[in-house]
């Protein structure tokens, strides 16, 4: 062997080792499906636990609802009206206009009932329903909504009102108090503010 061929022969015996060819990917298990990453969990709790939360929440407010419905509170028909000395004869007694739509007139002698008393007119206008005011300086309730017009007795005299005021039952309660009873009305036109009931004699 010459000594080229032999110096070949040592350089091709020193030449670095050839990579190793990369390994191919495992391929998943059969049968068992790929684990859910922590944080894709945790985002599906949460909107179960908003679900869940708001289908609370509705059953509550249906509940709530069912226990407590929307209901109307009115005053009652029947209620005391303080003592009859607190109104003078003549006057028109406003206290109870708004809370229970009744005035309180104290008349020196009545023609209906044929006494001095008191009695409760109906706040409530019989055209449609409108409330009158009482005009002290008139004398008269009058009606802002199409200017029907009343005397101090309810009985009507102009405007488009067919009919008079209502009158309310009234008596005396055992503590001496007035008592209004407006489950009870009496209408003039058909003769029923002579009943006793429409009238308290004092
Ligand atoms: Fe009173 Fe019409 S409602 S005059």
């Amino acid at each position: 062997m010459s000594k080229e061929e032999s110096e070949g022969a040592t350089t091709t015996a020193a030449a670095p080792p050839k990579p190793a060819p990369a390994k191919p990917a495992a391929a998943p298990a059969r049968g068992k499906p790929p684990a859910m990453p922590r944080r894709s969990f945790f985002s599906w709790m949460t909107v179960a636990w908003a679900a869940f939360t708001a289908s609370m929440l509705a059953t509550l407010t249906a509940t709530g609802r069912f226990m407590f419905p929307n209901v109307l509170f009115e005053p009652p028909p029947t209620f005391k009206a303080g003592y009859p000395n607190e109104i003078q004869i003549g006057q028109v007694d406003e206290r109870f206009k708004q809370r229970f739509a009744v005035w309180l007139v104290r008349s020196a002698f009545d023609q209906y009932a044929n006494a001095e008393g008191i009695y409760a007119l109906s706040t409530v206008c019989t055209h449609l329903g409108c409330t009158p005011n009482w005009l002290e300086a008139e004398q008269k309730f009058k009606c802002p909504c199409h200017g029907s017009g009343y005397y101090k007795t309810g009985v009507n005299f102009e405007g488009p009102t067919p009919r008079p005021l209502e009158r309310y039952a009234i008596s005396l309660a055992d503590d001496g108090q007035i008592l209004v009873d407006k489950s009870r009305k009496f209408q003039q036109e058909k003769g029923e503010w002579s009943n006793p009931a429409a009238f308290l004699k004092l």
